[in-house]
């Protein structure tokens, strides 16, 4: 943190909202980690060209707030840095909860999702899935 005179500026690592935040230490997560983190479940090996289900849920470690002045406002699904889906959310109407069926036709990477906080910016978390012929 640096302090010009009355002025305090956080510096991009001290600042939530600078890039994207990520869970380094799972067995020793705070609250706030363990409420932003997405968690992907999906198969660990799929066929090429096979449709499998992807579910990315936030909270499932610890509740999220889901009210208008704190609630998740949108996941996004990526196959490495390939776009795959994306949901956006309201508050209280809707649980942050993405399901979607993907089909790859090569390995891109891990799977990697990312989630907006409206209070606590951008999360992001990754599983391994192998495509097989
Ligand atoms: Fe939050």
């Amino acid at each position: 943190m640096i302090t010009k005179s009355k002025t305090t500026v956080l510096e991009c690592e001290e600042d939530i909202f600078c890039g994207v935040n990520t869970v380094k230490d799972l067995k020793n997560a705070t609250d706030l980690e363990k409420k932003h983190l997405p968690i992907i479940t999906a198969p660990k090996k799929v066929k090429k060209g096979e449709c499998f289900e992807v579910t990315v849920e936030i909270g499932k470690l610890l509740k999220h707030p889901n009210e208008p002045g704190h609630f998740i406002q949108f996941i996004e699904l990526y196959a490495g840095d390939t776009y795959l889906a994306r949901m956006d959310f309201t508050a209280k109407t809707t649980c942050p909860v993405m399901k979607v069926c993907v089909s790859l036709d090569h390995a891109h990477g891990k799977l990697r999702a990312f989630e907006r906080c409206n209070l606590h910016g951008t999360w992001e978390n990754d599983v391994d899935i192998e495509v097989t012929e």
